[in-house]
């Protein structure tokens, strides 16, 4: 095939942009592959959830100036000449976007997908400080909004669902307490969290602090370099964790990424419960940024693993530094690593050289052969980008808004309205044969209760291969995603079925709520590392 002169022009530069702009990647260079999805979603999608129709909700703030989507004729944000969306609804199957009406300032806010697959989101900024939000997708629906749904303003929280079907909504800028969504009682307050105040250093540091709910029903908490296990229903610290080495700060501004490692469940017991921190920034990174001068991210990774009688953080260092990254959960349990800078902080005009190459970490692999560089994008996803995992497969990548206001024409990271895919090399064509289909729509698990999924491969199949997952679709924003797991079911070995190449494999739904909490997932059959197209499981 002949390259025309103009793209190879654009190798070239590409070429030497990588060499002059990024270290060279000292791990062996991985693969994967980049689509330019949507040219102009008319939002910087700064929050994104999946909804278990495939569609995907995306919003980002009110108070930006006018973005460039409309509101369908008529309306407008109250008091106010901005006529423009400032939320949409993205269609995986058809790449439409739809405009959304959202009334009250979402910047910064926080959210979950409830059991029932609405998504509830919380708080924001200005008049969205208390307000609780649904959204419920149906073709036609739009965003319902609750004022005072809050007992406390929060602006930089982080939820998560809880086996009760209520979700917790934890912290804030200068709020160290808890509440919960829906309440009790109309007359139920916030709880305090001394821990958060103990960890808001000079610069913050804390925000959205990382939230997992552990096996036994406490919550493995982690904010700025240190860690709890805290009883939200006896508001008491039951564990205190050691500092991770180098007592860097990891969340907002010196914004890291944390993952929980998939859990594999065994005759009902998760075997180990381990927790990964990534990137981040040094404790000067904010004060130096904000004087124009930006610092190399924090190129570790911190693994603990909770469920050890003596946890200890296990530092790993990445192929490259990176702050403002997002860790996204992939189907056969792997970890891609992606978005972000390589110097300075999350925070307005604050980060710079963008880190277009995503990293996959590997969880079971041996120290020091873990992490693998794949092939870049060409659009920097700076402060305010986003990540998510697709069921059948892709990884969504949007936002990238570092400036106050919505700015399309400034030379440094202009306000960024493009929708691109991430593909892991298990999409590559040469898999195929490998790819497992699944051939039912879908599946509802009932806790601790035994399932069959059957599915096909059409090359020769080695039945140790084989491996069931199932993840939750979480709500991703500044460099977390909140109620993000990945559950690798026990399972009994897989059976040919009557016809060419169709097998069953039966599983055993996760036990509980405390391991997996009620609502929908991504179920997966994984072969070889490779994982069939998704279908949507309700557990409940
Ligand atoms: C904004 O929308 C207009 C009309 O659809 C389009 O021509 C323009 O390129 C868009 N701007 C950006 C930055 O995508």
């Amino acid at each position: 095939m002949a390259l025309s002169t103009s793209t190879l022009y654009q190798h070239l530069l590409l070429f030497l942009l990588i060499i002059v702009h990024q270290s060279p990647p000292c791990s062996a260079a991985g693969g994967g592959s980049w689509s330019l999805l949507v040219q102009n979603a008319g939002i910087s999608a700064m929050h994104m959830q999946l909804l278990p129709n495939d569609h995907v909700v995306m919003f980002d703030r009110t108070d930006s100036g006018i973005s460039n989507i409309s509101l369908p004729k008529g309306k407008c944000l109250p008091d106010s000449n901005d006529c423009s969306a400032h939320s949409v609804e993205y269609d995986v199957a058809t790449q439409m976007v739809r405009p959304l009406f959202v009334r009250t300032d979402t910047w910064c806010s926080s959210g979950s997908l409830t059991p029932d697959g609405n998504l509830v989101q919380t708080g924001g900024s200005g008049d969205g400080f208390k307000v609780v939000r649904v959204y419920k997708s149906c073709g036609t629906c739009d965003w319902r909004e609750l004022p005072g749904g809050l007992a406390e303003g929060r602006w930089y929280a982080t939820n998560h669902i809880l086996p009760d079907r209520r979700q917790i909504v934890i912290g804030g800028r200068q709020m160290f307490n808890y509440e919960f969504f829906p309440k009790m009682s109309p007359t139920e307050k916030a709880y305090d969290m001394p821990f958060l105040a103990q960890t808001n250093d000079p610069n913050e540091n804390n925000l959205y602090p990382f939230v997992f709910q552990y096996y036994d029903g406490n919550l493995f908490l982690f904010a700025n370099n240190r860690a709890i296990l805290f009883d939200y229903s006896k508001n008491k610290v039951v564990k205190t964790y050691p500092t991770m080495p180098g007592g860097h700060p990891r969340n907002y501004p010196s914004s890291g990424s944390a993952v929980l490692l998939p859990l594999r469940i065994k005759n009902g017991v998760v075997e180990a419960y381990d927790v990964l921190v990534c990137g981040g920034a040094e404790k000067v990174s904010f004060g130096n940024a904000l004087n124009g001068k930006f610092d190399d991210a924090l190129d570790t990774c911190g693994r603990i693993r909770v469920s050890d009688p003596n946890p200890q953080w296990v530092m790993e260092t990445m192929p490259m530094g990176r702050v403002m990254g997002d860790m996204v959960l992939l189907g056969n349990g792997h970890v891609l690593i992606i978005n972000g800078a390589a110097k300075g902080v999350a925070g307005w005009d604050l980060g710079r050289d963008p880190v277009l190459h995503p990293v996959i970490y590997r969880p079971n692999d041996k120290v020091g052969t873990q992490f693998e560089v794949q092939n870049p994008s060409m659009i920097p996803r700076m402060y305010h980008s986003t990540a998510v995992l697709l069921r059948d497969g892709h990884v969504l990548v949007a936002g990238s808004n570092p400036h106050q206001k919505y700015e399309f024409a400034t030379p440094l990271y202009p306000t960024e309205l493009r929708i691109e895919s991430f593909s892991p090399d298990y999409l590559d064509r040469s898999a195929s044969r490998l790819r497992p289909k699944i051939t039912k729509a879908n599946l509802v698990m009932r806790y601790g209760k035994p399932v069959d999924i059957s599915f096909m491969i059409t090359g020769p199949m080695d039945p140790k291969m084989v491996m069931v997952t199932m993840v939750a679709p979480p709500f991703n924003t500044h460099s977390f995603s909140m109620n993000q797991r990945l559950l690798v079911l026990d399972h009994r070995e897989p059976v040919k079925g009557a016809r060419k190449n169709r097998y069953t494999i039966g599983v055993t739904a996760p036990p509980s709520g405390n391991i997996a909490p009620a609502g929908y997932y991504m179920v997966f059959v994984v072969y070889k590392d490779i994982p069939s197209p998704g279908i949507w499981a309700k557990i409940e």
